[in-house]
């Protein structure tokens, strides 16, 4: 019910106010590792694939009922009256709440002035905002009731087009108008002064589309009450957040309210938060005494449940003739939805490249659409698009190679974090290696195809800004038998999280991945773990299972020193088994005595803090090769390579899947997806999978390759690893479109690049 803000100069502020510092059992970093890095497949895969892996939408609780939501058709109107006589009346309904239902003033969206909306408010700002909710025995019974309700409404005027919305005329939102922050500049150096230095100057402005995240799963909850006490199962990326919200939402002790998630299929951000749906079954379930199920349909959540916001950046750029930068100045527009939420980032532009000189002004207005919300890499590819066009324009026009452009402009420190030091900078690496691995110089330099097909290729760079949270906790506890039990909070979004935690506990004991389980994301039973979001699922949570199992080892040396009588330096863990130093008799854990009396050890870890006066950051550089069709506009991708400075690669396998992934999203960002509202009804024209389109399979480069650039970071913490997830979807559709320039010798400077803008922009006078 709170916005969380994992936008960068948010996360900034809240890891300086943070100031944890865990006791630790600090370890010192891993040499070479056998089972961690090794490319083992998902311990669940076979489950999520065949079938048997129990998602939300799977779970039947003994007497539960179904819901099914009644949501304004317009996107700006009043309600004046709701009559649920019919709907009450109809086969298997147990349960309506409408606007006038006390519940319907759960307050929403929290803010510092207090709350913006309520859980069913009279006033819809957007089409798809919640107006009642029917619980009844089917699905079908439930929908139908649902429809059957009457709702008048009193429309009021719309706005969707996020510039319009800036305008004085504008239809307002809000009492405070659609601008509810001030503009926010972010300044160092003197701009003005520095472009007069510049050798070359390139200025643009830039449109990114609104996205949508369409996770395979849908959104939705399970909720029922238990002697006043609240259990949820979610899809959630944050089980503790989530909880955290409930218990604001019911005024209840933490402790009342147990929320748990398990199989996951994908969130991307749209799942980092309370979902209305999950109040919406917790409030029925209450007033029925009956287990409620919310499960959002692909439309519903489409409309309803988040998005990346669309973006106008302009930016201005300047460098000397070797390619020095000497300024940035840009200006960001984001687009809110209906509510406030972080829709710009700047970070890029501020950390990507040293430059003494930056000006960054951005602000977000409010539109009668759903809410954004975070989504990977929250603003970074909207900005990487925009300065990752701008830096090829400056390489042209001062006649560089752009690789040589950028890797002339490395930064050595963190500018926007007091000039820090990173504890590993893997930026001129990336380009590097990607640049070799890719042929860039050969490529860069063939000519142009005499047929109507042309080809180009392009390149970006990228970091994410997020360095995680501070602190987490897990628990190991080994059986008698020498088998390990994982006990943390994480949620495994899909990502493979939980193969990973699996893989650093058998390195650290010493045992076979197989004899491993990991106990996750319900915070009844498991450890604190934040929200797996800002590819900080891996950094902040691997350390703390680390030293767990350090922990654990610790005590079976000591147990086995005792039982074994030898000196506890002389031991060791290997295959499951104790190893005396030099003798060659190895004890298998499962017939220590002392063990089998105890029947288990338990170990508890924590994550040491950020490493103090540094920073530890991903970054990433990607090369594309296109191919375009300049008689239909089409644009394949047919080759790509994805550098990547994400520390040590903790699973070859969930490693390259998750680059494959980020470029995928690229790809779409780039080519193909953009959230239509019509301008006159505000409604959504393109809410399915048949007018939205992702990429498949079937869009993605056969020649694809990743290249883990791992320059063996021993600061960033104790396995180190930085974080992924984000960073490989940031530079992917910036490179796409410098390749799409270089093959037609025109810049489309609007995403997604479709085949319309490739038309269009061959019509402009002067190219190829
Ligand atoms: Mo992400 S946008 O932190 O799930």
């Amino acid at each position: 019910m709170r916005e969380p803000n994992i936008y960068a100069s948010e996360s900034l502020d809240a890891e300086r106010e943070s100031g944890v510092a865990p006791e630790v059992l600090d370890l010192p970093p891993w040499g070479k590792t056998t089972v961690v890095g090794a490319p083992v497949p998902r311990i669940d895969g076979h489950d999520r694939v065949g079938g048997t892996a129990v998602y939300v939408r799977d779970l039947a609780l003994p007497g539960m009922l179904h819901c099914a939501i009644v949501r304004s058709p317009h996107a700006h109107a009043t309600v004046r009256r709701i009559d649920t006589t019919a709907a009450a009346a109809m086969p298997g309904v147990h349960a309506i709440i409408t606007t006038d239902s006390p519940e319907a003033k759960i307050p929403w969206v929290l803010t510092s002035q207090g709350a913006l909306s309520q859980l069913l408010d009279p006033h819809c700002r957007y089409e798809g905002e919640e107006v009642a909710a029917v619980a009844a025995e089917t699905p079908l019974q439930a929908a139908d009731a649902a429809r059957a309700v009457i709702v008048e409404y009193e429309t009021l005027p719309t706005v969707v087009d996020y510039e319009a919305a800036t305008l004085p005329e504008a239809p307002k939102l809000h009492p405070a108008g659609n601008q509810p922050s001030p503009s926010r500049t972010s300044q160092r150096g003197d701009v003005q002064a520095a472009f007069a230095t510049a050798d070359a100057v390139v200025e643009h402005t830039f449109h990114t589309p609104c996205e949508m995240h369409v996770p395979l799963e849908v959104h939705g909850s399970v909720a029922q009450w238990d002697s006043g006490q609240l259990e949820v199962w979610d899809s959630t990326q944050g089980v503790y957040a989530v909880r955290d919200s409930l218990a604001l939402a019911f005024k209840l002790p933490l402790s009342s309210v147990r929320v748990a998630s398990h199989y996951m299929g994908g969130g991307f951000g749209s799942k980092l938060e309370l979902g209305k749906y999950t109040v919406i079954a917790a409030v029925l379930a209450r007033r029925t005494g009956r287990a409620v199920k919310c499960v959002l349909t692909r439309e519903e959540m489409m409309r309803c449940v988040g998005n990346r916001p669309a973006n106008t950046i302009t930016l201005k750029a300047g460098a000397r003739k070797d390619g020095t930068l000497v300024a940035l100045d840009a200006t960001l527009l984001g687009a809110m939805g209906a509510y406030p939420t972080g829709a710009t980032s700047s970070y890029l532009m501020l950390d990507l490249y040293t430059c003494p000189n930056v000006r960054v002004v951005e602000r977000s207005v409010l539109i009668n659409a759903g809410q954004a919300r975070a989504f990977r890499a929250p603003g970074y590819p909207q900005a990487a698009w925009a300065l990752e066009q701008v830096l090829d324009e400056l390489a042209t026009k001062l006649r560089l190679d752009p690789v040589a452009l950028r890797l002339k402009n490395i930064p050595v420190v963190s500018q926007l974090r007091n000039g820090q030091p990173y504890t590993s900078t893997g930026l001129a690496e990336c380009l590097r290696r990607g640049a070799e691995k890719f042929g860039w110089a050969e490529a860069s330099k063939a000519a142009a195809s005499a047929g109507h097909v042309k080809r180009g290729v392009g390149l970006a760079a990228g970091m994410w800004g997020s360095p995680g949270a501070p602190s987490a906790t897990a628990i190991i506890k080994l059986y008698a038998d020498g088998s390990v039990n994982i006990n943390s909070g994480a949620a495994d979004i899909g990502t493979g999280t939980k193969t990973v935690f699996a893989q650093v506990a058998a390195e650290e004991l010493s045992v076979k991945v197989e004899r491993v389980r990991v106990e996750y994301a319900d915070t009844a039973t498991t450890q604190y773990a934040p929200s797996s979001g800002g590819s900080q699922t891996i950094l902040v949570n691997t350390p703390a299972v680390r030293a767990a199992a350090a922990d654990v080892k610790a005590q079976l040396l000591a147990l086995a020193a005792d039982e074994l009588k030898k000196d506890v330096a002389t031991l060791s863990v290997k295959d499951g088994s104790i190893v005396i130093a030099g003798e060659d008799r190895m004890v298998p854990f499962s017939s220590l005595r002392s063990l089998a009396q105890r029947q288990q050890l338990v170990g508890v870890g924590r994550r040491a803090p950020h490493p103090p006066g540094k920073v530890a950051l991903p970054f990433a550089a990607h090369f594309a090769e296109v191919e375009v069709n300049t008689r239909t506009g089409a644009v394949r991708v047919i080759r790509y390579v994805a550098a990547q400075d994400s520390g040590r690669v903790m699973n070859a396998l969930t490693f390259e899947n998750q680059v494959l992934g980020g470029v995928t999203m690229g790809i779409g960002f780039g080519l193909t997806e953009q959230r239509v509202l019509d301008r006159q009804t505000g409604k959504l024209a393109n809410g399915s999978w048949h007018d939205y389109k992702i990429p498949t399979a079937m869009d993605f480069p056969t020649d694809f390759q990743c290249v883990a650039v791992d320059l063996q970071d021993q600061e960033c913490n104790s396995v180190g690893a930085k974080g992924l997830g984000e960073p490989a979807t940031i530079p992917a559709a910036a490179a796409i479109a410098n390749a799409v320039c270089d093959a037609i010798g025109r810049r489309i400077y609007d995403a997604p690049i479709t085949p319309a803008s490739i038309v269009n922009a061959l019509s402009r006078a002067g190219g190829r």
